[in-house]
């Protein structure tokens, strides 16, 4: 029998120690919270989901944006008031902010560990020290960690759709982005693991894989022993998609800068590669796309968009935007509305820039856009999207897709979601199927969130 997990302990078994971990950010980081459950578990711990039964919290963290690290402080006062009612309790701060704020978060009552993204193997370690009354730290990034051998104990509760990083880390400098601080060097991680954790995600029944990069378009792998033979992302690609035909396979993040055709006649070729590109632009203004380090221009962007809808014609395309970057003038604002009119995105995240110390921008540039100018540029991107999503989701209407049924809606017991291969979700009544198969949905209406429809 294939088991849809590899092991989740039940939480019956209450002689193992009980770990709960709480995920903040993208998903890089939730696969790093599935590798941080395998390290554990092999140790002996056992996955709780509620901070009452806890020996062990630990919380993966981001630093992307202010917003999110406050997030995590206001989390770490509750977890304080935690260890008032049970003082054995330990919590440990892993992740991003991790190497950000290192002694700040050793000093904060509620925290017996901080650890950084390349220091998981050494967790169980380093809450042995904890529980001998230390406060450790490992923090170090090590440019060789890809946690090749390691397989990740999935938490998707569906078990539906994996996740697997094919690399870790960034070498690029955008002057906004705190990344390349806090995870270090990228490092593309060996292809013979990448395939052989995919074919075991096959095994335990998962139907979709998403390939994780901060970069994936400089994937790049070379054989130690003949470093002439290598392997680019698109190769990668094909390997994943032969695994199985009938696992759909997913990737993020693409990069305008590197992005090449190659990718998109692999996609073109396999079927289930799925048709959606996470592009992200960040800014419609050259100058603005100068400023954050982002190498390549508006019209390069849309020159990646002529090619993705030749080679692909119903591929949807999403995008990131920031508002209000150092300096960014009204008509820099205005270019980013115009690109969006050209492209017109299926989906987006949009966010006001923030401030990360240590970046190039917060070193040498002026955080000088006004607060409610940003806010007032952000809510205008937003509204734009919306309209642009709504009419895609408007132009998918009457049309049939094939969609992944991925779990129960949210709003009604009654109804399934699931998601097409643009990554548009779908809700329908539930008929006869079941979490985990493929259902053709044809499209009745929507919203600007959401298609909704019946099985044919
Ligand atoms: N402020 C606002 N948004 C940011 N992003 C990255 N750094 C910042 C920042 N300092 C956004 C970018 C990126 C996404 C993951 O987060 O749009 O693509
Ligand atoms: Fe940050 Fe740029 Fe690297 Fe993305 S590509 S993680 S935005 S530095």
């Amino acid at each position: 029998m294939t088991q849809k997990y590899r092991n989740i302990r039940p939480v019956e078994k209450s002689q193992w120690p009980q770990l709960y971990i709480e995920t903040y950010g993208c998903q890089m980081n939730i696969n790093d919270s599935e590798v941080v459950l395998a390290v554990m578990q092999d140790s002996g711990y056992s996955l709780c989901h509620t901070i009452d039964l806890a020996d062990v919290i630990l919380i993966n963290t981001c630093s992307i944006r202010d917003n999110a690290e406050q997030r995590v402080l206001g989390r770490l006062d509750l977890f304080r008031q935690q260890k008032k009612k049970k003082p054995s309790l330990k919590v440990g701060v892993l992740g991003c902010m991790a190497g950000r704020l290192k002694e700040e978060l050793l000093n904060h009552p509620a925290v017996d560990l901080v650890v950084g993204p390349d220091a998981y193997r050494q967790l169980p370690k380093l809450l042995g020290m904890a529980s001998q009354g230390n406060k450790p730290i490992d923090i170090g990034l090590n440019p060789k960690e890809t946690y090749a051998d390691l397989s990740p104990v999935r938490l998707d509760p569906n078990g539906v759709s994996a996740f697997v990083s094919i690399m870790r880390g960034c070498n690029n400098a955008c002057a906004y982005c705190v990344v390349p601080f806090v995870r270090g060097r990228e490092r593309s991680r060996d292809p013979q693991t990448i395939e052989r954790e995919v074919r075991e995600v096959v095994a335990n029944g998962y139907k979709e894989v998403t390939l994780l990069g901060q970069n994936v378009d400089s994937y790049l792998w070379s054989n130690p022993q003949n470093p002439t033979d290598c392997l680019n992302f698109s190769q990668l690609l094909e390997i994943v998609a032969l695994v199985d035909p009938t696992l759909r396979v997913r990737f993020v993040t693409s990069h305008p800068k590197d992005m090449g055709k190659g990718v998109l006649y692999t996609m073109a070729m396999y079927p289930n590669i799925c048709n959606h590109i996470h592009l992200p632009v960040q800014s419609g203004s050259n100058q603005i796309l100068h400023k954050m380090n982002r190498r390549y221009t508006r019209e390069e962007y849309l020159e990646h968009i002529v090619s993705i809808r030749q080679i692909l014609p119903d591929c949807a395309v999403s995008s990131d935007f920031i508002a209000g970057f150092c300096d960014e003038t009204d008509q820099d604002h205005a270019d980013t509305l115009s690109l969006m009119n050209q492209v017109q995105f299926d989906q987006a995240f949009m966010f006001q820039y923030s401030e990360r110390s240590g970046t190039k921008a917060a070193n040498m540039y002026h955080d000088n856009v006004a607060e409610n100018i940003k806010t007032q540029r952000l809510n205008e991107i937003i509204a734009l999207q919306n309209k642009h999503a709504l009419a895609s989701n408007q132009r998918d209407t009457g049309k049939t897709f094939e969609v992944l049924v991925e779990g129960v809606s949210k709003r009604s017991n009654l109804e399934y979601y699931g998601r097409t291969p643009q990554n548009k979700v779908c809700v329908f009544p539930k008929a006869t199927c079941t979490i985990g198969a493929y259902v053709q949905v044809k499209i009745l209406r929507c919203t600007s969130a959401t298609l909704l429809g019946v099985i044919t």
